[in-house]
């Protein structure tokens, strides 16, 4: 039993509630899995916001993990409702179609992250957790109706090396953070969600500037990009691959495929190749599941992958920009 399922075993009620508001159904039951296997067992599916509202009216929920997107109600709807009737329940909002906007209009509806898709099944994990978590030792948390989450404040280490930018990039994305937002401390998360769509990764330059825009220390700034999976402080390669491991593609090979660049490519999930052309990354569905096993390159989706067309695929980019291709190693 890992500390979680320890945690959830001896909490007053047995599990927390979730509510998974997702209206693709390959999406939710691939979510659903990933909470069972990390010992949530009280997890409802709702396919719609009206759905998702009736079992919030029904029941209990410790946290709602909603998609933005639906059939019928707009997500931010369904937030703010159960923001409004119930102000301490947890919100993790999940979407196909993140904007600044969005991303701001969820922090200021209470939602305590907000993941992108494809996202891993790590920084998914991770969201939860931290929602969850917290809630236990923050009973104040619920008088304030944008709460900036408090969360422990990290040192700087003088041998970590973070990456600067270039500081004339960095003044322009300032100027940008000053006319999008108010300069709050509650306004950490968006402002790095909106530097890292930018700049692909958080450099410590920009960690600085919005220390000093909202107030916060440094430490709490590179505390709160450490804490968030979502969250980069080294650059990603010019091209990032990544892998599905969800369940129709588990089956259909995609470890083998992993293996194969591992080998081919020295490149292990959440790496970035020395010379920065590729970053290898892994997800918990692309919702592609009929084309399994499937792998993303860039914005390009390649669906019926085998671990020879996986590698051609990382060989084509190579040799288009003319980069030598390794062998393939000799079987043992
Ligand atoms: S499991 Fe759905 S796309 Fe891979």
């Amino acid at each position: 039993m890992n500390a979680l399922q320890e945690a959830v075993h001896s909490a007053e009620r047995p599990w927390p509630q979730i509510l998974l508001l997702e209206d693709e159904t390959s999406v939710a039951r691939g979510l659903q899995m990933i909470l069972d296997e990390e010992g949530y067992r009280a997890v409802d599916l709702a396919l719609s916001g009206q759905a998702a509202l009736d079992t919030f009216h029904r029941k209990e929920v410790d946290l709602l993990i909603a998609d933005l997107r639906l059939p019928d109600i707009d997500g931010l709807e369904v937030i703010r409702q159960v923001k409004h009737d119930r102000p301490d329940t947890g919100v993790i909002v999940i979407t196909g179609y993140s904007t600044v906007d969005s991303a701001v209009a969820a922090m200021k509806l209470g939602a305590k992250d907000y993941l992108s898709k494809p996202f891993s099944e790590d920084e998914f994990v991770s969201a939860v957790k931290g929602a969850l978590v917290p809630k236990k030792a923050s009973a104040p948390e619920a008088a304030h109706p944008m709460p900036a989450p408090e969360l422990p404040a990290a040192p700087l280490e003088p041998d970590l090396h973070l990456t600067r930018e270039d500081p004339d990039r960095i003044d322009r994305l300032l100027a940008d953070l000053r006319r999008q937002f108010a300069g709050r401390p509650d306004e950490v998360i968006p402002m790095l969600q909106m530097v890292q769509g930018r700049l692909g990764y958080l450099p410590e330059n920009a960690l600085d500037a919005i220390a000093r825009l909202t107030g916060r220390s440094a430490a709490a700034v590179f505390g709160t990009a450490t804490f968030y999976e979502q969250f980069r402080l080294a650059p990603v390669g010019r091209h990032i691959v990544r892998v599905c491991r969800g369940t129709a593609c588990h089956v259909k090979g995609s470890d083998r495929i992993l293996e194969e660049i591992r080998q081919r490519f020295e490149l292990s999930p959440g790496e970035t190749s020395p010379d920065r052309q590729f970053t290898l990354e892994t997800v918990a569905c692309f919702g592609s599941c009929a084309i399994a096993p499937v792998v993303v390159v860039d914005d390009s989706v390649k669906g019926r992958m085998n671990p020879a067309s996986a590698c051609r695929c990382f060989a084509d980019i190579r040799e288009q920009e003319r980069i030598p291709i390794p062998e393939r190693p000799e079987e043992e």
